[in-house]
């Protein structure tokens, strides 16, 4: 077989991966595993009360997927990537899994011909009636999925934020905003990276006041930061920084310019703007960005946005461009903007 058939190959069966992944993810696989100590299907079996021989073929796929390592006596241990599927890792990728590959994100990806047929960008609500962001009002299973995915995607995303910014000279700035900051994970590495800081998370009031799942509390940090349950669409508290993580992807172009508006009244003069996205390169390169933008056009309204896209959103509601950072590997960029 030649290269090019493989590759196609590879791609055709990208999702029988996932799903592999993602089974173990959701059956609580590889909390139940280790790096050291091998286990067996039918102990594991038993302490999840699942079927022994059905279990024994999916930990041979993940171990065939570099996920454990399966020694002579059908003995299974973690490798690093599997123990990144931990729920207790600092840095897990578990709650990314189940929602990225759960029912519901699942269920959106069959729509995409159809949408692109009839110019309409609405998987969401060809499949469960109504957007995203009321049905994780409606569905407890989607909600739960989704907020913890957003803590894993921070745990991930606020590390870069900081190494883009690590030039940045923060010493002017005493109060920043994160809008739509979910749980503060963003707010707490800003808060850990610089002491003189205060922070402000604005969320909708459903999800701030989810008491246990505030990082703030978890890191320590309570006495510097905030939290506003809030619709950014409305108003958003006065602070001399904004920072808004994964917030206008999930916008079209008229409702980002509302937000940005809304924080432009609320700034004063001179206050900075970070706005952090997964931004498109030029066509010459291959980058994550080029696929989440078809994730969001199943999930909402939204799009992935290239920085001259961000430059005008910005500029259209009153910010001036301050120039943009990357980190080394260029997953993320944030694109800075100034009240002048
Ligand atoms: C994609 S998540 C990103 C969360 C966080 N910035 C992060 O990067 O982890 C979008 C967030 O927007 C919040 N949100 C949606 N509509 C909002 C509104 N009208 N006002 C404030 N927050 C809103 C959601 O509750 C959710 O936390």
């Amino acid at each position: 077989m030649n290269s090019a058939a493989d590759e196609v190959m590879d791609l055709i069966f990208g999702r029988w991966r996932s799903q592999t992944l993602y089974a173990g993810t959701e059956l609580g696989v590889f909390d139940h595993l280790d790096k050291v100590k091998g286990k067996h299907a039918e102990t594991i079996a038993l302490e999840l009360n699942v079927d022994p021989a059905l279990l024994y073929r999916l930990l041979r796929a993940q171990a065939s997927l570099g996920l454990l390592l399966e020694d002579d006596t059908r003995g299974f241990v973690l490798t690093d990537k599997g123990y990144l599927l931990r729920g207790d890792h600092s840095q897990s990728l578990k709650p990314m899994a189940r929602l990225e590959e759960g029912p519901q994100h699942y269920a959106l990806w069959k729509h995409l011909p159809a949408m692109i047929r009839d110019g309409k960008p609405n998987a969401f609500v060809r499949e469960f009636g109504r957007m995203a962001f009321d049905y994780a009002l409606e569905s407890h299973d989607y909600g739960e999925r989704f907020k913890h995915a957003m803590s894993s995607y921070s745990a991930v995303q606020s590390t870069l934020v900081l190494e883009a910014l690590r030039g940045y000279d923060f010493s002017g700035i005493r109060t920043i905003c994160d809008v739509a900051g979910g749980h503060g994970h963003l707010m707490c590495a800003f808060l850990q990276a610089h002491p003189h800081l205060s922070g402000i998370v604005i969320d909708l009031p459903e999800v701030v006041k989810d008491q246990d799942e505030l990082w703030a509390p978890k890191f320590g940090l309570q006495d510097r930061c905030r939290y506003v349950g809030g619709d950014m669409f409305e108003e958003v508290p006065t602070a001399d920084t904004y920072s808004l993580k994964m917030i206008l992807h999930d916008w079209n172009d008229g409702e980002c310019v509302e937000i940005l508006s809304n924080l432009r009244r609320a700034a004063p003069s001179g206050a900075q703007l970070f706005i952090v996205e997964h931004v498109v390169p030029g066509h010459d390169v291959a980058h994550f960005s080029k696929l989440f933008d078809i994730h969001m056009m199943c999930w909402g309204t939204g799009q992935e946005r290239t920085e001259a896209q961000y430059v005008r959103l910005m500029e259209t509601a009153g910010w001036k461009p301050a120039g943009s950072h990357y980190p080394g590997n260029r997953l993320i960029g944030v694109i800075a903007g100034v009240c002048a």
